[in-house]
């Protein structure tokens, strides 16, 4: 009866493709000759005998059909080639499809067969799988054999590229040896589950280049996914299977990724338009690419210098690593001492080699963080899938083969000993006793001798000053200042004469000018305006203030120049200029993503911090606003223009002063109405310039609805009906980022409340920003209409004090 019933449906498949034409199965009793083809029902994928260059052998391979540049996707016999044309394929029982040398009769390949079926079939998918399945069961599990789980050096969507525990079997991609040639050639494309997935190309066993791993996204530092791209690549782990797969958007456009013969993995697509492939993606892309081009805790920039120390690290080999020799990788420059050590945040790097990290499924970064704290050789982690949390990366070893990817990169937390928290966190809690007095004498020392030479220093310019009223010149102990002192007509030559044409901008006390030096450093050069006794007091304010400080985020002078009735200044110039020119402009705003707009407001906090805790000066800068921010080539802000900045000295905490100056818009109410500021007049600036950035638009002048609010008025609006992403410049919506800008909307809030005592520390604002974790409730704003400001604009009162106020204010107002 069986017999007699698998006649009968074998019959009727024959019938079935006798009348259509070309078939997509093949039974036990038929076979492909060379010549003929087995064609998808679809009609997409045509199996067939080909051949290549010169060559007589014939293999069996799978292309696109209807795609009239053949591209071979698939072969069988790729070890194994057929001497001539008599070659057929067919299935046999129990379950094989081989392919014969019909002369000999001898089998030159055959698909490996898993199990006996009673009626065995051979089947081209439409997704291009070939496969060997029992007629009754079509069932994917159920299949005795599939070409998708033995690629050549094509992975067509559908595929899955990676290991399955179950069956033992690993899918990777192989280069064919030549373009006639598709037998095994050197590079291997894999994607190695070790540790946490990434993808490796390798040359035999040699790692040459690895993407990932794989952050919940995407591969960390990946290509960019292109905007129309029409296929998505998933990662799937299973107890009992590891796997990348690519599935497609759109059936209507043909991708495929593949491996070439000298070590590319490529993605091509069709363009019918054009009736050809074009290649989308090509990696290695650069030299960063090459695996461990840099060594341990080094990140590689494609502008040279290719390999750079992360932050806080030093070369392990220093002499090597001036000869360019930078295998050896870096070190940190303080050890670790496991006890007390804590994490940095870095940011736009592409994740470290993860086959020596272990992946835990904890949701909150604060939960990474405490993990990784609890095993001393847990040297990093970072948080995967960050809006879902699906769980935490840590690593053991020494971070290699990291690469400066400022947008796709990932965050990593790094392992550090705690003396070096004094620059991001400082003053946190948990600090041993003796700790501290030890630190707090060595401020005492250092403040004191700061102090002195600030002394020292201010003597010897005001005995400058006297000496430029008798109209004497430059006495030469002026030459030994602490300042580097630059020639006038170096000055002049640099910026040719002053040009117009190189002029910058107008500063607080002058105009500024770009200038390039002899040797080619480019300059900024503020020049103090002749006859403005202001502009004096702030040219001195800012020479005592910013030649002793140092900081990555504050703009650094380099020198000065005070010759004959000239007094300038020389910074090092900043190609972005100045923040408000970018973010105030409809068109280059679109040069600030999210991430360049939180690296500014991290490094804007991080300047401020250092300013009111780190320098040991305690400085108070007052007169925060956009146009003092300035942004060097990689778009990192500095802050500049010290002109207004006080010192506060010994247990002061708040002063108050009868000439109120600053910029209205970022002053806070106790200082525009009472002239009292602290250093939480400058977080409260700090605070309106956050929700500038986040939201591209100014606080004054800010416009919405009639509700008559201004910028702070409207987020703290928004922010209480729950509506926060509300304020972010439309541009941004990226979901990926949804909540780290939801949180920086909070922190700003919660720097612009109206009292200064609910405002948190710089120290506390830059850990908010950075750390996961539940923020205060932001209580209303200062200044939050529009028509408040005004009101304390024009005080009513006449008497002296406040009426330098209006004259101060409305004569800053325009700058
Ligand atoms: C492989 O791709 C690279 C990069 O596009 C190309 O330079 C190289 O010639 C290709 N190799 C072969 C053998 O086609």
């Amino acid at each position: 009866m069986k017999t007699l019933q698998r006649g009968l449906s074998l019959a009727l498949l024959f019938v079935i493709q006798t009348t259509f034409g070309a078939t997509d199965i093949v039974t036990t009793i038929q076979m492909i000759r060379d010549g003929e083809t087995m064609v998808s029902s679809d009609g997409a994928f045509e199996l067939g005998f080909f051949g290549t260059g010169k060559s007589t052998n014939r293999y069996v391979g799978l292309w696109y059909r209807n795609i009239k540049v053949r591209r071979v996707v698939w072969v069988a016999n790729r070890e194994a080639p057929l001497t001539g044309p008599g070659g057929v394929l067919k299935v046999v029982e129990p379950g094989f499809l081989v392919l014969l040398n019909d002369t000999t009769g001898t089998a030159v390949w055959s698909s490996k067969k898993s199990r006996t079926v009673q009626n065995p079939i051979a089947q081209l998918l439409d997704s291009g799988n070939l496969v060997v399945r029992d007629a009754n069961d079509d069932r994917p599990e159920n299949f005795l054999w599939q070409s998708f789980d033995h690629p050549t050096d094509t992975r067509l969507p559908g595929m899955k590229l990676g290991r399955n525990y179950v069956t033992g079997i690993e899918t990777y991609l192989t280069s064919w040896k030549s373009d006639d040639d598709p037998s095994p050639g050197d590079f291997i494309t894999q994607l190695d589950p070790t540790g946490y997935p990434q993808v490796l190309l390798k040359k035999d066993t040699k790692i040459q280049f690895r993407l990932g791993p794989w952050n919940g996204f995407g591969f960390s530092g990946g290509p960019e996914e292109r905007k129309d791209a029409t296929y998505m690549l998933r990662l799937v782990m299973t107890e009992k299977e590891v796997y990348l797969l690519e599935e497609s958007i759109s059936t209507s456009v043909i991708t495929v990724a593949v491996v070439n013969q000298s070590g590319y993995v490529q993605r091509w697509t069709w363009v019918s338009a054009t009736q050809s492939w074009v290649m989308y993606a090509n990696l290695p892309a650069d030299s960063c690419d090459q695996y461990k081009l840099c060594g341990a805790y080094a990140t590689c920039t494609t502008a040279s210098p290719f390999c750079r120390c992360l932050d806080r690290f030093v070369p392990k080999d220093p002499e090597g690593w001036t000869r360019s020799d930078r295998s050896n990788g870096c070190i940190r420059r303080s050890n670790l001492s496991c006890q007390g050590d804590i994490f940095l945040k870095y940011s736009g790097i592409q994740l470290p080699d993860s086959r020596n990290s272990r992946y835990v499924k904890i949701s909150t970064l604060e939960d990474c963080k405490a993990e990784c704290l609890k095993d001393c050789s847990c040297m990093a982690y970072t948080q995967l899938d960050r809006s879902k949390g699906t769980g935490c990366l840590f690593w053991f070893e020494d971070l290699s083969d990291m690469k400066d990817r400022p947008k796709q990169g990932d965050d990593i937390y790094i392992r550090m000993s705690f003396s070096e928290e004094a620059e991001t966190v400082a003053n946190s809690k948990g600090r041993k006793t003796d700790i501290t007095v030890a630190t707090s004498l060595t401020s005492v020392v250092i403040i004191i001798l700061i102090s002195l030479s600030l002394f020292l220093y201010i003597r010897k310019r005001l005995n400058y000053q006297n000496l430029r009223r008798k109209g004497q010149h430059l006495g030469s102990s002026e030459k030994n200042s602490e300042l580097p002192l630059f020639g006038l007509s170096v000055i002049l030559r640099a910026t040719d004469h002053f040009s117009i044409d190189n002029k910058l901008g107008e500063g607080g006390f002058g105009p500024v000018y770009k200038g390039i030096l002899e040797h080619g450093q480019e300059i900024a050069v503020k020049r103090l305006s002749k006859d403005s006794m202001q502009g004096l007091d702030e040219f001195k304010n800012e020479i005592i203030f910013i030649s002793k400080l140092r900081h990555r985020n504050l703009v650094r002078l380099l020198g000065g120049c005070i010759q004959g009735d000239e007094n300038m200044l020389i910074y090092e110039y900043m190609p972005n200029k100045s923040l408000d020119m970018i973010l105030f402009d409809q068109t280059k705003n679109m040069l600030l993503d999210w991430q360049k707009r939180f690296n500014i407001i991290n490094g804007i906090a991080r300047g401020l911090l250092y300013l009111h805790q780190d320098s040991q000066l305690q400085i108070i800068h007052r007169d925060l606003k956009t146009s003092n921010i300035l942004l060097d080539s990689d778009m990192n802000p500095k802050i500049s223009d010290f002109g207004m900045a006080r010192c506060f000295q010994g247990t002061e905490t708040e002063a108050k002063t009868r000439r109120v100056v600053g910029t209205y818009g970022y002053m806070p109410p106790e200082y525009a109405i009472d002239g009292l500021f602290s250093t939480k007049s400058d977080v409260f600036s700090f605070g309106v310039i956050v929700l500038e950035i986040v939201s591209g638009m100014r606080n004054r002048g800010f416009s919405h609805n009639a509700d008559n609010l201004n910028l702070l008025g409207h987020a703290w609006t928004l922010y209480k009906e729950g509506r926060s992403l509300e304020l972010v410049d439309p541009g941004l919506a990226e979901p990926y980022y949804f909540s780290e800008m939801r949180r920086t909307i909070h922190v700003g809030l919660l720097c612009a409340q109206k009292k200064p005592e609910d405002r948190p520390s710089m120290s506390t604002a830059v850990f908010m920003l950075i750390n996961e974790g539940v923020l205060p409730e932001a209580k209303q704003p200062g200044f939050f209409t529009e028509r408040e400001v005004t009101v304390t604009q024009r005080p009513s009162s006449t008497n002296a004090a406040n009426a330098t106020n209006e004259i101060t204010i409305t004569m800053l107002e325009g700058r």
